[in-house]
This record gives structure tokens, sequence and C-alpha cells, in this order.
């Protein structure tokens, strides 16, 4: 078997040269890999750019980027830049986003468990919540004791839907620490509360079903739940949440952001649903935007077993394979389109057995010590995911763009490791 590298995990700019090597950006892959060292993440920020504009092109004014899925000041400022709203779901992601300039208005605060503190902030400075249980509307009313405003709220339901995908990242259904149920009731006391009280200016209805979602249906299920509860409460919007999956290996197909809203928007006007449908993807945003440079340390082949193939980096800057069991492909910049035969098990640098990157991976024959390795897709929940582990640095994230590499987190130091300790 080949296994030729599926185009679409690359992306939008990646072009492959005569020679084989891969450019993304304008920016030769190996080149980068020298000057900032791996494991480094990079992103074609003209891909980032390109999603957010399919989204607000297919949304209007109101979609969101689900920061979760890959923050810092320049995600940020360029998510708002193209027109994006920015969801945030604790306290810190709201600090960052304030950080790189998000007016306060653009902003919408998550979170199940918000504390009287992060809601405070998103209160005093006019910052949208997504309200997700009593004790939060009890928060809330408590701010509105103390300077008399309404805090602008959204709130957070569960139709009861089971999407398809893997269980951690499914949020729709009634069995969920997430929002409030419509089957129970909860939903529509929380919605009649916030629209009497003046501490509270309901302004829609929010569901996320989950993550990772390959099939438009769920979606639509969701929807015709949530017709019958949103239609007679006459509010302006309603928000479907995130979750629209993304292609990471080969085989899998997703639908692109045109196609969801198109599917959206048929689901709730077919549904009689007048107010404005707006979502905030995180992972159809960032994650094929993204990819890792690894190098190789060590190959250790144990005849009959397997081939361990070890990279500088891990289960640290991207714990999905050991958290999801999400897989990955894997290719060689120096020899991007070349027939991979060879399958390997690439593993990372920590001191576990379960620090696995890509469980069988596809490799050219030649593979050696000392290779650039790539892992595409990972720019949704890697870096956002990152940890120290073992002590381990956090990789550098490089915007290219026109030929030019920006540095825009740089790499961890060892003294970073040290600046908590007192
Ligand atoms: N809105 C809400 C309320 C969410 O909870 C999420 C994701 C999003 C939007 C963005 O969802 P997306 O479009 O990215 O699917 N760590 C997991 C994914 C967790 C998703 C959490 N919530 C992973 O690596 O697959």
């Amino acid at each position: 078997m080949i296994h030729p590298l599926p185009r679409y995990v690359l992306p939008d700019t990646a072009a492959v040269g005569r020679d084989g090597r891969l450019t993304v950006g304008g920016v030769d892959l190996l080149d980068l890999a020298e000057e900032h060292g791996t494991p480094v993440f990079v992103y074609d920020e003209a891909h980032l750019r390109a999603r957010c504009r399919e989204a607000v092109a297919s949304f209007g004014d109101g979609v969101a980027y689900g920061s979760k899925a890959f923050l810092c000041l320049a995600m940020a400022r360029l998510v708002h830049e193209e027109g994006m709203r920015v969801d945030v779901a604790t306290g810190g992601e709201l600090h960052v986003a304030l950080a790189a300039g998000v007016p306060p208005e653009r902003l919408v605060l998550h979170g199940n468990n918000k504390s009287l503190d992060e809601l405070r902030r998103a209160h005093q400075l006019g910052v949208r919540v997504v309200v997700d249980s009593f004790d939060e509307l009890a928060r809330l009313e408590r701010l509105h004791e103390e300077d008399g405003q309404p805090t602008k709220v959204m709130v957070r339901v569960t139709p009861g839907v089971e999407a398809h995908t893997h269980e951690y990242v499914m949020t729709g259904q009634t069995d969920s620490k997430f929002g409030l149920g419509v089957a129970s009731g909860d939903a529509a006391r929380a919605v009649e509360h916030a629209q009497i009280h003046p501490a509270l200016d309901l302004v829609g209805v929010h569901a996320h079903i989950g993550s990772q979602i390959f099939l438009l249906r769920s979606f639509e299920k969701a929807v015709e739940i949530l017709a019958g509860f949103v239609e007679p409460l006459d509010v302006e919007e309603l928000c479907l949440g995130g979750g629209l999956g993304v292609p990471y290996v080969e085989g899998e197909e997703a639908p692109s952001i045109t196609e969801w809203a198109a599917v959206l928007h048929a689901a709730c006007a077919g549904a009689g649903i007048t107010a404005r449908v707006t979502v905030e993807p995180g992972r159809a945003i960032a994650a094929a935007a993204g990819l890792t440079l690894y190098r190789v340390g060590t190959i250790k082949d144990i005849p009959g077993v397997r081939t361990y193939v070890s990279v500088d980096g891990g289960m640290s800057d991207n714990p999905r394979p050991v958290l999801y069991g999400s897989g990955y492909e894997t290719f060689l910049p120096r020899a991007t389109l070349a027939e991979r035969p060879r399958t390997v098990t690439v593993v990372g640098k920590h001191c576990e057995s379960g620090d696995i990157v890509v469980r069988d991976a596809h490799v050219p024959a030649d593979l050696a010590v000392g290779d650039v390795l790539c892992t595409p897709v990972t720019g949704a929940y890697g870096h956002s995911m990152a940890s120290n582990y073992n002590k381990v640095p956090r990789p550098p994230v490089v915007f290219v763009a026109g030929g030019e590499a920006r540095v825009v987190v740089r790499r961890e130091t060892f003294d970073d490791l040290l600046r908590l300790d007192a």
C-alpha cells in the first residue's frame, strides 16, 4: 500500500515543490524547522482568514469563534479583524481576548461553573453571558444588586440530542453537565425567569450538541427539538454552538462551513424559527490551518512486533490521541507526496507508554533519525490543550503568510518552567 497523503489535510496555501518539499504561506517548512526548532506549531494565516470569512459570509454578524480551539493574542486579533465575535469559556480566555483588544461587546462568556469574579468582570464590561445553571442566575442577580445594571444573557439549553461523536465531546444529551434541559422544563424555567427579572436582559437561546460532528442530520435534529421551545419565546437570537467536524485522516469527509450554514438555515426556516441563527465554530476555523513539525530522535524496531519512532514532543503538545484515541496523518515535508509503505508507531518523549502521537502512522520507507516529521490538522485543541508534563517546555506558534514566518507565541524556556515557583 502506498497511502498517498490526502491533500485535504494540508492547509490552503500548502504547495509542493518539484523537489517534494512542502511550503505553506510561501515558507519552506524544513527551513522553518531549522530556524525555529522543533516541535513547532505552524499556522497558515490565509487559511485561518479564509475560514473566518466563510463563517461571516454564511452566518452574518454574530457568528463567533470558539476560542478554546486555539487562542493567543494574534489569533484573537485575527478573528476580530475578520469580523467574528469571540466565544470565551473562562476568565482566562476572557483575559486574553480583552488583552488582544477585542471589544467586550464582541465577546460571549461560556462555562458551566463561572465564578462570581468571572461573572463580575463580564457584567461590568458588558460581555454577554451564556447562563448555564440556576446558581449562575442567582450570581447575576447579586451583581445587579451591586450596581443596578442588567447583564445581557443567553440561556444554554440541552435539547436531548446524542450527536455521533466521542462521548467526551458530546454535550447535547440530557445527561450533561452543560446547560438546562428542555425535556425537564428547567430550560423553560430559566428563560421565564430571565424574561421577567430586571437583572437579566435576555437576548437568546444557546445550544451546543458536541464537537467533531460530521453528520449534519445531528444538527437538524437539534433544531427540530429546539423549534417548539424557541418559537414562542420571541428571542432575538438562536445560537447553535460549534461542533462542525473536520477530516483528520484519509477517508474522512466533512461538510464545509457553507454547507453547514445552508443546512442549519433550511432546518430553522422549515421549523418556523424566526430568530437570527448564529454559531460558534472553533475546530472548523483553526484545525486544518495548523500543523506540527517534530524531529525524529530514535527509531526502535522490535522485530515482528512494531517499530517505534520517537519524536521530540508528544502528549504535552497533543493530548488528543491519548484522550480520545484521535488519529492523524504523518508525512515528511522533505518528500511530501512520497509513497508511505511503512507502518510505524510515532511516540513522544514522555515517561508514559500511552504517550502516542500516531498509532499506525504511514511513513516513507527511508524515514531516518533526524528527519522532520509532520502531523497535519493540529491547529485546534493542540496548542490550547498543551501542558508542561515532564517539564517539557511548550512549543512556539509561528504564523506563515506571504513568504514570511512570524512567531506569535514564543517557545517556553527552562526558566519559564520556574517562573511560578516560590
Ligand atoms: N461552543 C461551545 C459552547 C463549546 O463548548 C465548544 C467546544 C465550541 C463552541 C467549539 O466547538 P468546535 O467547533 O471546536 O467543535 N478538546 C476536544 C474538543 C472539546 C470541545 C469543547 N467545546 C477535542 O480536542 O476534540
